[in-house]
């Protein structure tokens, strides 16, 4: 009996090892037949947002749609920067001139005319501190909602750019020594974003429409700052964000291209709101004219056209 005992023991572990390795190829067959069915009505860029926010689409091996991206990941790796290292911090922060304050010479007092200004740029640079990192976390969330490899490339890319702009617009704020509230308009602008669950819109609103803003605001700042400081930052910020733009009006291009027209007209009213918002906060602020004709002229390569 001790003989048969074991070689019944022996029998019923080789039984419960060959149960347990079907159990786990069926839980596998299982899972996989789950992940299949769930892959079936993925609308790649939008529907693995729907079925499982946070968790990517995994590709065996490197698949790209959009080489035109692969070049935008390249020439960002290859200008990378380093605020530490690449600009002299120790240099003081150079006001207004003489000569800017002359047309003004004979409504205000130059003491007034000082005080006035440096409001108006602590404002403006605590507005766009808050974009930056906007940006930053737009692009975080960007990363897991575009499924496309190439796409996720460049928004890692995005990242470390907008982290190292969040970065120099604070050192700078701490510069200047200044606190201004962040305007309410604008963040509920940036919200509407964030909070936006379509792809489109979020790209629109802020590669295309805030980062357009900004770079015609960093422009303006480079060419006609008294600041030597600031231009040299507005230099560097600018080598990085013509990328982001061009990011933008490259995926959408490509994406639109078979967009549904309810996905289109949702994110041309998107973008229409916006235009109206920002224009309401920038008060018809003349010298960004020539940067709305921009964004317009980057929606019409997207092919969309806001009301
Ligand atoms: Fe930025
Ligand atoms: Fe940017």
């Amino acid at each position: 009996m001790p003989c048969n005992s074991t070689a019944e023991s022996a029998r019923h572990r080789a039984a419960a090892a060959a149960g347990l390795t079907r159990a786990i190829a069926d839980h596998w067959v299982y899972r996989f037949a789950l992940v299949s069915i769930g892959r079936k009505g993925n609308t790649r860029g939008m529907s693995s947002q729907l079925a499982a926010p946070d968790r990517p689409l995994w590709y065996s091996k490197l698949r790209i749609e959009m080489p035109s991206q692969l070049d935008l990941y390249e020439k960002t790796k290859a200008l990378q920067w380093n605020a530490t290292s690449e600009v002299d911090w120790s240099r003081p922060i150079q006001n207004f001139s003489e000569a800017s304050y002359t047309p003004y010479a004979s409504t205000i007092s130059r003491e007034d005319f000082d005080r006035l200004a440096a409001e108006r740029r602590a404002t403006t640079f605590t507005q766009l501190f808050f974009g930056e990192q906007a940006a930053l976390a737009l692009s975080a969330q960007l990363i897991n909602q575009c499924d496309e490899l190439e796409a996720r490339l460049c928004l890692a890319g995005q990242i470390i750019d907008e982290a190292r702009h969040v970065e120099v617009f604070g050192r700078y704020l701490d510069k200047l020594g200044v606190d201004a509230p962040i305007d309410p308009m604008l963040e509920d602008i940036v919200h509407r974003i964030l909070d936006s669950d379509f792809y489109g819109e979020k790209i629109v609103g802020m590669q295309i429409f805030l980062e357009g803003i900004a770079v015609g605001l960093f422009q303006i700042f480079q060419t006609q700052s008294p600041d030597p400081l600031l231009r040299d930052l507005m230099r560097l910020v600018l080598r990085d964000e013509s990328r982001h733009s061009g990011f933008g009006v490259m995926y959408l291009a490509h994406k639109f291209g078979s967009a549904t027209a309810a996905e289109k007209k949702r994110t041309e009213e998107f973008v229409g709101d916006l235009l109206r918002g920002f224009g309401a906060l920038m008060g018809g602020e003349a010298s960004l004219a020539s940067t709305f004709a921009d964004i317009r002229h980057r929606l019409r390569q997207i092919g969309l056209d806001p009301r």
